[in-house]
Order: structure tokens, then sequence, then C-alpha cells
């Protein structure tokens, strides 16, 4: 078995995985609560949680699994990128803990972990993966679209500014809403009518015909209508929601621009679109992401929600996928960004 630990961001995640992928374990201990009152993440407090909650959680794991130490062949721990004091802790429990029970250490760059997850199950042994297929990463920190042929990542687009994911956490933080605000703006909205006409949000182009992504012109464009239109937790009901519903389409219609520019472009044709990170668990997106798979005849993969946001099952799987990076733990090192 591998033993997955993923500590990058707010959640403390330690996971126990076959090599066909059956998730034995995967147990998140989420910090959201700690943070709650400051309305988004406090690394020094994301440390000081992990440090708490890292060594019972994998002795947690072992006794649930109904693993012992032996069973352990390797260890697959996030390296990068995320919250530098965050990722130490994960990467020093590691360290110690392959070191002392003289077995390798894969290291794991957390969006491969995102990028590999829509295969794992909720029971069983994981998808195979294919050949190649399309990866669509959004989240609170990240928001592309990946070539993955062969287990070879290649970035097609990124954004140029804010994440999807951050840009519904910042719009719900200012009209009121609890961290974290995606699944909270979706609750909203379900409530609400879309209109485009009352919120304008259009989705910005680049003149040089570039297929990123851009954030931050519909964040400021929807503090603004929020404040002109005083639309907040202590204003109207009706209001509220339908401002929610008509920015998380905005949010929404951005990723099929680009996806229908990036589908087009792609030399080839993937056998599947794959949707990883906490945003995939938005039940309005994968509705429509099943409506444009069956329309452009291909495969979709959208991951269990449970795989959506941070857990280390998905770690401990990209750690199957990454096994030639398995070595001497003491040479691990813990990045807050890659290259
Ligand atoms: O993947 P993740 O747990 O952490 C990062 O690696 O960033 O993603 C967290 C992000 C947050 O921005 C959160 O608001 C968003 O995922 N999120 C959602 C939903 N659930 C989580 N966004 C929209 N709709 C949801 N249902
Ligand atoms: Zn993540």
């Amino acid at each position: 078995m591998i033993l997955g630990i993923e500590t990058s961001c707010d959640e403390t995640s330690v996971a126990l995985l076959e090599r066909d992928g059956t998730v034995r374990v995967n147990h998140i201990a989420s910090q959201i609560e700690r943070h709650q009152p400051f309305g988004g993440v406090v690394p020094e407090i994301a440390s000081r949680e992990h440090l708490a909650h890292l060594f019972p959680l994998v002795t947690r794991a072992l006794a649930d699994g109904q693993a012992e130490w032996k069973d352990v062949e390797e260890i697959a721990v996030t390296s990068a990128p995320g919250l530098i004091g965050a990722l130490l802790v994960g990467v020093a429990g590691a360290q110690g803990l392959a070191y002392g029970l003289g077995i390798p250490l894969i290291p794991i760059n957390h969006l491969e972990g995102h990028i590999f997850s829509p295969y794992l199950q909720r029971e069983g042994p994981a998808l195979p993966l294919p050949e190649r297929f399309l990866s669509l990463v959004i989240s609170g920190g990240h928001s592309s679209i990946y070539d993955v042929r062969r287990g070879a990542v290649t970035m097609l687009n990124r954004t140029r500014d804010d994440a999807i994911g951050e840009t519904f956490d910042k719009v719900a933080k200012f009209v009121g809403l609890p961290y974290p605000g995606g699944p909270q703006i979706e609750k909203q909205g379900r409530e609400g009518h879309a209109d485009p006409k009352r919120f304008p949000f259009p989705v910005p182009q680049f003149k040089d015909e570039s297929a990123d992504f851009s954030y931050s012109g519909i964040k400021a464009g929807a503090i603004r209508l929020a404040r002109e239109q005083n639309i907040s937790v202590d204003g109207d009901p009706q209001a509220l929601a339908d401002f929610c519903a008509t920015f998380q389409d905005a949010l929404i219609a951005q990723l099929f621009d680009r996806l229908e520019v990036i589908w087009a472009r792609v030399a080839g044709r993937p056998s599947e679109l794959a949707i990883a990170g906490g945003v995939a668990a938005n039940g309005v997106l994968r509705d429509r992401m099943l409506e444009w798979c069956n329309k452009h005849d291909v495969t979709v993969r959208l991951p269990e929600k449970r795989y959506c946001t941070d857990n280390a099952a998905m770690i401990a799987f990209a750690g199957l996928q990454r096994e030639n990076m398995a070595g001497d733990p003491r040479r691990v090192v813990a990045r807050s960004r890659i290259g």
C-alpha cells in the first residue's frame, strides 16, 4: 500500500491506497471553522493545525484501514505548490516516517494530485487512465487546462490574475457570505434567476486571441454592482439569490468559452475530459459539463465530490503515477511555487 499525506493549504489529510487505486481510507481534518472568523486562510493557523492533526490522523488511518506499518511500501507527500509553512509540516512528517521505516518518499505536485483525481472511485479500483485526456483544474488557487499524454502534463492555458475559486470566495466575502464562498454562492443561487441585464458580467477577451482565463474583471464588476445595488446577506434575499445565480453563470461561461477555443485548437482528439479541483464540486457546472461533453462526443470524468477538494487519496494516487520519482526521503524539498 501507499500512504498519502496532504497539508498544502487548509485541510490535513492522510490516505491509504492499494496498488490498484482502491482507496482504503481517506481521512480529512478540515480547518475551515478555524479560518472562518478571518474570512480566508491564515497561513500561521494552518501550519499549527497541521502540526496538531497530522500524526493522530496517520495513526487513525492505519487503524481504520486495518493496516500495519509493514504494509506501507512507500509514502507520497504534497511537496509543492502551497503555503510554505503548511507544506513543511507534511513534508517533514513524511520524511521522518519514510526514513524511520526505510521506505521511499515520492514528492507530489499538488496540481498533479488534482489532475488524476477524477479516476479515483468511491469504492474499488481506480479507472484506467486513458492514453490521453484533457484536464480542467479549477480550484481556489488554480484555473488551467492541461493536455495529459501518457502521464506527461502540458499546460494549455492559465489564469492571468485570480483563480476561479478565489473569485467565488472574494465576492462571497464581500456580500457577507462565509468562507469558503463557492458552495455558499451555489446554494444562494439555487433560489435565484440569472439576469445578465441587471448584473452584466461579460466574458473577457484578449486582443492576442489567447485562451487564458481572467477573473479579476468579473470580481471587480461584481463587487461594484453589489455595492451599487446593495446586495448583501443583510439585504433583499431574492436580489442576493439573483446576483449569485448570475455571477456563478458568468464564471462558468468563461470556462466553456476557453474550453471551446482550446478544443478547436488542440491537435488530435483526446478521448476524455476530466474536471478536477474544489470548483468541480459545483452542481451547475457539473450538469453543463455533461451537456458539453455529450455535444462534443467526448467522455467526461467528474471526480467524486469527496475527491474534488484537497485530500490525500489523490496525492497517493498521483504517487502511483510518479513512482519513478520515489527516492531518498532526505532529498525531498517543500516549495511554495513550482518553477
Ligand atoms: O481544491 P481546493 O480544495 O483547494 C485548492 O487547491 O485551492 O478548492 C477550494 C476552492 C474554494 O475556492 C471553494 O470556494 C471552491 O473550491 N469550491 C466551490 C464549490 N466547492 C468548493 N466553488 C464553487 N462551487 C462549489 N460547490
Ligand atoms: Zn487543491
